[in-house]
Parts: C-alpha cells; sequence; structure tokens
C-alpha cells in the first residue's frame, strides 16, 4: 500500500514516520511538505536517518497515494482534504476540521468558516467507541489528543448512566502537544519548573468531548488545561459524582469489561504514569477513587503523539484498510 504524509516535517508527521517503519503492508511512502520541497528526509527528522534512505519531500499537490495523513494544522486541512477525496485517495485528517456534527460550534471554538462537509462517508477516529463507522470511511476525523484521554476515561460511566450530569476534566499535557513550531508560551525558561493552566474554559477540545461523550448518554462537561514541564503525554484526572453508592470493585468490573476486546486500553487499580505509556498506543486508566461526597475521581494517561494523534491514525488506517489493528503498534513504553 503506498501512502502520503501532508504536514510531513511537524511532529505527529514525524510521528507517522516512525510508526509506519515497522508496518508490514506499507510499500511506499510520499511526504510532502511547503517549505522543505526537493529536501532529503533526514534535513527535518535526522532520528529517522538511514530508515528512509531516498526519501524526499515533496510539494502538497504532487502527492498521489491511496490513503492520505493531513498532519495539517487546523484550516490548513479543508483547503486539502476535499480535493483528496475527489481524486480518490482516503484521508486520515490529523487537525479539528472534520471532527465536529455541528459545524456552528467548529466556527465558534476555532473561529473558521466552515465551507461544509465533502460528500464522503466521514467517522470521528475513536476505533472504541467507533469501530463500525471507521471502517466504512473514506474520511477519518482523527481524535484531539486531550479528548482520546478524556473520552476514553469517561466513557463507561456516561454509557451506563452511573454518574451525575456534570463532569470534571483536568488535564495537564506535554508540550510537543503544541507541535514543532517554537514559541514564547513552549520557550524553555516559560516552561521548566513550572505548571501553566491555559484556556481554562474555552479550549477548542472541551465542546468535542462533549459532543461525542452525548453520543453514549447526556453530560455536560467542564474541561481545563495544563502545560507541563514535559515533552510527551497527558495525565487526564476526571472528577465526577455517583448517582448511587458503588464500590470500586463494581467499577472496576465494569471497566474490564467495557474494554474487554480493546487491544491498547489497559484498566488497573494504580493510579497511572506517564511513562507507563510514553512512546506507545496504549491509553492507561486506573486511580479509581470514592470519597464520602460520591466523588468518583479517576485518571487517564497517553502519548499525545501517538495515542493522541499518530498511533491513533494508524490505528484508524488499519481498520479503514482491513489490516490487523495492531499492525505497526507493537511498542513497549519507555519507562522511565
Ligand atoms: N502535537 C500533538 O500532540 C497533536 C495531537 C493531536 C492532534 N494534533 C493535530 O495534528 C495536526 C498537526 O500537528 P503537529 O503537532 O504535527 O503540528 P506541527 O508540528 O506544527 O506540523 C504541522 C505541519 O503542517 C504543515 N503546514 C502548516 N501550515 C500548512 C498549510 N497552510 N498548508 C499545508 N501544510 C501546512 C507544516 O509543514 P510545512 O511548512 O513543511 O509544509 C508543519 O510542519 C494539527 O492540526 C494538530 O492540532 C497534534
Amino acid at each position: 500500500m503506498r501512502v502520503a504524509i501532508i504536514g510531513a516535517t511537524g511532529y505527529t508527521g514525524g510521528e507517522l514516520l516512525r510508526l509506519l517503519a515497522k508496518h508490514e503492508k506499507i510499500e511506499d511512502i510520499e511526504i510532502a511538505s511547503r517549505t522543505y520541497k526537493g529536501e532529503p528526509l533526514f534535513k527535518v527528522h535526522p532520528h529517522l536517518r538511514e530508515i528512509y534512505k531516498d526519501l524526499t519531500f515533496i510539494s502538497p499537490d504532487e502527492v498521489d497515494s491511496d490513503l492520505v495523513f493531513t498532519a495539517t494544522p487546523h484550516g490548513a486541512s479543508l483547503k486539502i482534504v476535499p480535493s483528496l477525496l475527489e481524486r480518490g485517495m482516503k484521508v486520515i485528517d490529523l487537525s479539528g476540521d472534520y471532527r465536529f456534527e455541528n459545524l456552528e460550534v467548529y466556527e465558534k471554538y476555532y473561529k473558521v468558516k466552515h465551507p461544509g462537509l465533502p460528500e464522503a462517508n466521514i467517522a470521528y477516529g475513536l476505533p472504541e467507541l467507533f469501530r463500525k463507522e471507521i471502517k466504512k470511511a473514506d474520511l477519518v476525523a482523527n481524535p484531539g489528543c486531550f479528548p482520546t484521554g478524556s473520552i476514553l476515561l469517561l466513557a463507561p460511566l456516561v454509557k451506563h448512566n452511573l454518574i451525575e450530569e456534570r463532569v470534571i476534566i483536568d488535564a495537564k499535557t506535554g508540550v510537543s502537544g503544541a507541535g514543532a513550531n517554537p514559541s514564547e508560551v513552549t520557550h524553555f525558561p516559560n516552561v521548566n519548573e513550572d505548571i501553566k493552566p491555559y484556556k481554562v474554559v474555552d479550549h477548542r477540545h472541551k465542546p468535542e468531548i462533549e459532543e461525542k461523550l452525548n453520543k453514549l448518554g447526556k453530560v455536560r462537561v467542564s474541561f481545563t488545561p495544563h502545560l507541563a514541564p514535559i515533552t510527551r503525554g497527558i495525565l487526564t484526572t476526571a472528577h465526577t459524582f455517583l448517582k448511587e453508592n458503588l464500590e470500586l470493585e463494581e467499577i472496576l468490573k465494569l471497566y474490564r469489561e467495557f474494554y474487554k476486546d480493546e487491544s491498547f486500553i489497559r484498566v488497573y487499580e494504580e493510579i497511572p504514569k506517564l511513562s507507563y505509556v510514553r512512546g506507545s498506543n496504549y491509553c492507561d486508566i486506573g486511580g479509581f477513587a470514592i470519597d464520602d461526597n460520591l466523588r468518583l475521581v479517576l485518571f487517564s494517561v497517553i502519548d499525545n503523539l501517538v495515542k493522541g494523534a499518530s498511533g491513533q491514525a494508524i490505528q484508524n488506517m488499519n481498520i479503514m484498510m482491513g489490516f490487523d489493528e495492531k499492525e505497526g503498534l507493537n511498542i513497549i513504553p519507555l519507562n522511565p
């Protein structure tokens, strides 16, 4: 199979290349960039030197593959994706441009006019919840990194109607979530030895989490992200209130049952750590605790560049193409 990556110079593009190098079904890869056209891959991704010896960046409009990953910013994908679909290519878009059913919500949070959804089978690419739709899709909207950790963390509780309507999600992310372009926010002295809350009530991922969880049950989401002095990873803490008293064992059993057939979800009693999943496609869920106000607190961890982006995109490709869902993703996490 031949795949292309548009935005291949970025962090998620680089991570796609790292993972695709071990994918048995990939025969050929095209890498596209506006700024590095004609340059060899190692100029941008020196860690992949020798792995892709002869790969050179082409222009995004030269791409001609069976499936294209658009690892591009929101707004840019809106301009690129429709013509790829018209030319018969399948697309997995890593931006927020095709994640919403309600385009008014998209326009409000992304401040971009949406031209409307293309005539194609579009699926939200969270395999654990929407595998059937992904299988039939021509265009998969790969979920945001925070939504991946948050939705997987809360789905069993919402689906089984066990919690009150309001939930509070508090998430800490590594700096690679902001992409490869340096900025004042990501400048080392501004991040190091500090933790910074940002977009405390109006982050773009809040309505995405809410729209998708509401497919399972009624829930209102309050979400606050924090930037932490780490490179990769998202730790998500959810505060929920149980409708009735439940034993922790019952909740743990429910989670184990809900995810029993999922290769990339691991449920356990301990509080999960970022280093348990770093570099891998796992989402670990654990640390369940209940206080005397019936607050159930629980945690998930993912690597934002793998299960939160490129690993999940490859999982989606595997489902769309009928490959083994784990192909290319048998990665052992890097701890410490
Ligand atoms: N970083 C994460 O953890 C993460 C997680 C989930 C989802 N995402 C989403 O995935 C997408 C890529 O993220 P990233 O972190 O890889 O970003 P990035 O490091 O900034 O890379 C994006 C790449 O897109 C290309 N690009 C920028 N503007 C473009 C345009 N107008 N047209 C065509 N190409 C353009 C650039 O490459 P050239 O200049 O070489 O063309 C750039 O290297 C974003 O939508 C992001 O929100 C990121």
